[in-house]
């Protein structure tokens, strides 16, 4: 499938809930959890999954909330690609328990990305309003032998500016890539912006010798090869830079709505088509066709929601 720029849309990112067990303070804060909305059924994801494997999506990265909170993610996973999608993947918090641990390990997800904003137990519980530093970890200890494993920071200024080497260095120790991210002004990250934002540009003035790499896939990150660690490092930089021109992806969250770009205000409802096939595919391709060449930096969208 194509969009109007004759960018390639072979990319869905599929948010299966907007719950979760964590309070990121950038993402979704206690408050706001009272809000409930009404999340796709599994046979409705199914539907979903399968219109857009029949328009062209290669890549499925299943988003939240917390996927795993979902008894029927497994299930989801297997449809995936039973149908034949073969790269599919998953952004979790990590706060994972044993059995899920070993289903993920048997399954076929190809990358496992982790959030991890801080190795501090202390800073950990004030970033997420949960004591799980120790369980996250473990979670990427036994993870890390058998799937890829991307640990996703966001750079917040009060909390890790101080630790981007020791996270660059946890990395390279357990042989796993890392990310920092640009907190972006989404949602209830709006309020903190101002005072936590830390540019890319920021991170990297702090090393005397870093040679840009460039992006290793079609992807928001760019890598960034750090001699003093001799490790590459990758960046998501949302805010400072912007990665439209090669954009390949497209959004669906935990309600079904459409979206071109995780800052579009305006979605298509795609339970309004489930039950038509041959017009789900027509109604996704035209809505697919609008989605535009550049982002404006700016949405009240709830992040939970729409899945990153
Ligand atoms: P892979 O490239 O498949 O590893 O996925 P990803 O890194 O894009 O996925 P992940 O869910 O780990 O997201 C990491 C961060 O990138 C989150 O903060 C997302 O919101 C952000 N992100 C992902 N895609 C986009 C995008 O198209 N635009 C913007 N602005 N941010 C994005
Ligand atoms: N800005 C940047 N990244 C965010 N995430 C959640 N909210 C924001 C935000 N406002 C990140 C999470 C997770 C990924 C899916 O999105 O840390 O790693
Ligand atoms: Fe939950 Fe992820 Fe949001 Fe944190 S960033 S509150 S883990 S959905």
């Amino acid at each position: 499938m194509f969009d109007g720029f004759s960018r390639k849309i072979n990319y869905l990112r599929l948010s299966v809930t907007d719950r979760c067990n964590f309070f990121c303070m950038y993402c979704r804060t206690k408050d706001l959890c009272s809000e409930s909305s009404s999340q796709l059924s599994e046979e409705e994801i199914f539907r979903i999954i399968s219109a857009f494997k029949k328009l062209g999506i290669q890549k499925l990265r299943i988003t939240g909330g917390e996927p795993f909170l979902r008894d029927d993610i497994f299930g989801i996973i297997e449809f995936a690609n039973k149908i034949g999608i073969e790269n599919i993947n998953i952004t979790t918090n990590g706060w994972l328990d044993t059995e899920k641990i070993k289903k993920i390990i048997k399954s076929p997800l190809k990358s496992i990305n982790i959030s991890l904003d801080t190795l501090d137990r202390e800073k950990y519980k004030f970033v997420t309003g949960i004591d799980g530093l120790d369980k996250v970890l473990e979670t990427i200890e036994e993870l890390k032998e058998h799937k890829k494993v991307k640990i996703n920071t966001v750079l917040i200024r009060s909390v890790n500016l101080d630790e981007i080497k020791d996270l660059i260095s946890f990395a390279k120790k357990n042989n796993i890539i890392i990310r920092f991210i640009e907190l972006m002004p989404i949602g209830v990250a709006n309020q903190i912006f101002k005072d936590e934002f830390v540019s890319k540009d920021d991170v990297i003035k702090r090393f005397k010798r870093i040679k840009e790499i460039g992006t290793v896939e079609v992807s928001a990150a760019k890598y960034y090869y750090i001699e003093d660690f001799d490790y590459t490092v990758g960046f998501i930089s949302s805010v400072s830079d912007h990665f439209c021109k090669t954009c390949n992806k497209v959004r669906v969250s935990s309600t079904g709505m459409l979206y071109n770009c995780l800052f579009d205000k305006t979605g298509l409802r795609l339970r309004d088509f489930l039950n038509d096939e041959a017009l789900l595919l027509r109604k996704i391709e035209d809505f697919v066709k609008k989605k535009k060449l550049i982002r404006s930096l700016e949405s009240d969208m709830p992040m939970f929601r729409i899945g990153g």
